[in-house]
């Protein structure tokens, strides 16, 4: 994981660099990305998953753009030979201008605009993921205009309740993404693409949510989803070749957490679809997954600077120290948002005094503005010290806002005792620049 340690001063470094030199050249909050924990992690699944599905049909491993990208994420993905998955314009933008190789990027999205549609197809991307029965056509003339053959896959849903917050679970049958299994929907998907004059099924998608520890949903989904590929099969007379079972891996946000190593989540996986096709006797398919947070989240720390102390009481004698931060939920609202537990450190300092309960809240006007909701930090944290936030990778910038007109964080990277501008931080210039008055 991230190479952190402190220096001689007690000062924590990331990569080789201290953060008061982050602090001194790039001022807070910032996310700071560790590109070798990044790249590292990019080809650990990668590699693994090669590895356990070789004796299989194989895999491809993408990225999921939307954990976090931005033009330099793009190239280090191309780097280390995944996909790239977007799902919207801005996103195709930046995998371009990043340089990503279009046939490599998978176009995701349960209300692609006409616009982002042809954007994508005249990009030559590899796929596009048709999200419901009434995209297929709206593909197929837009690409039929262009004189394009575009490849797709069919976002098909399983029925399974993955067992992870309800804002991130994707996959049951109340909610807006893919098409029913149950229903009988998918199949009739199938063999509408098959009879579109300028569509190639490329197979199934499916992704049944975020922050998943158990494999079981995985196994659920798989069997569903393979089971439907037999089906499709017989409906059109040949197999669909690739089975793309999304993303979705949990990661350890504090030490309650306890996700599977890659390998052994290549293992697992490799063995429900190689037990599922026998089960079915069906030829197994390439199979394809995208994880984002798995890659992304463990990378990056936030750094903030401590502002306000406000010692509060909660009654028989207890009280809670609140350490407000220079950002909050405008650069990381899955607390707010998911009741997501993060930890935090004094990174800018040791401390022998006694540690005491904090949380860490941000500048914005809700008490809601929480960051971390317990953590213990020196008793004697004080204004101007370096609170660094771990794990921030995945979902913190990607979900940024504007709230109370702050304006967005810069992104850095660190390698080898050096540090790049990767997002340079908003200015107020940016900020009043859409404002015609
Ligand atoms: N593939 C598809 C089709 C997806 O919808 C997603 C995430 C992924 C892959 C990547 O999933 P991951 O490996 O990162 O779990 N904002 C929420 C997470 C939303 C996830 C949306 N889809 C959060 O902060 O927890």
């Amino acid at each position: 994981s991230m190479n952190t340690t402190r220096n001689a001063r007690g000062e924590v470094e990331i990569a080789g660099v201290g953060v008061e030199e982050i602090k001194e050249r790039f001022g807070t909050p910032t996310f700071v990305i560790d590109e070798e924990d990044f790249r590292s992690r990019a080809r650990l699944f990668r590699d693994t998953f090669e590895r356990a599905f070789a004796p299989l049909a194989g895999v491809d491993m993408s990225y999921a753009g939307k954990a976090f990208l931005s033009t330099a994420v793009a190239r280090w993905v191309r780097e280390e030979r995944l996909g790239l998955d977007v799902c919207s314009g801005g996103e195709l933008a930046i995998a371009l201008r990043g340089g990503s190789d279009a046939t490599r990027l998978t176009f995701h999205g349960n209300n692609k605009s006409g616009a982002e549609l042809t954007y994508a197809i005249e990009a030559g991307v590899g796929r596009i993921v048709i999200d419901s029965l009434e995209e297929i056509d709206r593909v197929n003339v837009i690409a039929e205009a262009k004189g394009v053959h575009q490849r797709v896959l069919l976002r098909v849903t399983s029925g399974v309740e993955a067992h992870t917050h309800e804002f991130i679970s994707t996959a049951h049958e109340d909610q807006k993404f893919g098409i029913s299994i149950a229903t009988g929907e998918a199949l009739e998907a199938i063999r509408r693409v098959e009879a579109a004059s300028v569509l190639t099924l490329d197979g199934l998608h499916s992704h049944i949510g975020s922050q998943i520890f158990d494999t079981n949903g995985f196994e659920v989904a798989a069997r569903r989803v393979l089971a439907l590929a037999k089906e499709g099969r017989d409906a059109i007379g040949r197999p669909l070749p690739h089975i793309v079972l999304g993303g979705g891996f949990g990661v350890m946000y504090t030490t309650q957490n306890t996700p599977r190593t890659a390998g052994q989540l290549a293992e697992q996986l490799a063995a429900i679809v190689d037990s599922s096709c026998r089960a079915l006797d069906l030829e197994v398919p390439r199979l394809g997954f995208e994880p984002g947070r798995a890659i992304a989240g463990p990378s990056t720390q936030t750094l903030y600077t401590v502002g306000t102390l406000k010692d509060v009481e909660l009654g028989a004698g207890q009280k809670r120290l609140y350490v407000s931060i220079d950002g909050g939920m405008s650069d990381n609202i899955r607390t707010a948002l998911y009741d997501a537990d993060y930890s935090c450190l004094l990174s800018s300092r040791t401390s022998a005094v006694e540690p005491r309960v904090v949380r860490i809240v941000g500048k914005h006007c809700e008490s809601g503005d929480i960051v971390v909701k317990d953590e213990y930090l020196p008793g004697d944290v004080k204004r101007g010290d370096l609170v660094s936030v771990p794990v921030t990778g995945a979902y913190c910038y990607a979900l940024a806002s504007n709230y109370n007109s702050a304006l967005k964080p810069a992104v850095v990277s660190v390698k080898d005792g050096t540090v790049t501008e990767m997002i340079r931080r908003e200015t107020l210039e940016d900020l009043l620049a859409r404002d015609l008055g």
